[in-house]
């Protein structure tokens, strides 16, 4: 299946996140490639494989780092097609990665998400909202998993009883 999103992670210690990013789209069938490429330890690496991958077909990009976090911003230097920032918690609980991600100067947009795993799954979850347009089975995979969520919700509305195992 061709790869449709590409998810690029500043270092290893980011993947205890976006582990969930990766499970978000598995559990959309979304195919998808996973790499660590850092936009300051490995700059010439990550823009060939952005080049690569945008070549065989990636649609979207997910970048997530922390700290001092430009992963994303480099990368939508990159390419036109769309970048989702992910911040990861960090030494300042995420607020460095947060802003540098999100702070982005008029001209090379990054689509920023939430610090840690909440962004994580959102980025997964807005691809899929981005491929639904071109891709209907997505879009069907997307709204499953909505239905689904309001289910899982709505059957069990009372906190004073314990949750369904
Ligand atoms: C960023 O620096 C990475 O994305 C990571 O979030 C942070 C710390 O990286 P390590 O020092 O743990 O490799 O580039």
């Amino acid at each position: 299946m061709k790869v449709l999103v590409s998810v690029i992670m500043g270092s290893r210690s980011d993947w205890g996140v976006m582990e969930h990013a990766i499970k978000t789209l598995e559990s959309l069938d979304i195919a998808h490639d996973v790499r660590i490429l850092s936009a300051h330890r490995t700059p010439d690496a990550l823009a060939a494989y952005m080049a690569a991958a945008e070549g065989n077909g990636t649609e979207v990009f997910i970048g997530a780092a922390g700290g001092a976090a430009h992963l994303a911003g480099v990368m939508a230097a990159k390419t036109t097609l769309p970048v989702l920032g992910v911040p990861m918690e960090s030494k300042l609980q995420g607020l460095d990665s947060l802003l540098s991600t999100v702070q982005m100067p008029a001209g090379i947009p990054v689509a920023t998400f939430a610090v840690g795993k909440a962004g994580a799954v959102n980025a997964a979850l807005f691809s899929a909202a981005i491929l639904a347009a071109t891709h209907p089975a997505i879009g069907e995979s997307l709204k499953a998993f909505r239905k689904a969520q309001s289910e899982k919700i709505l059957a069990d509305p009372d906190p004073r009883q314990p949750a369904p195992a």
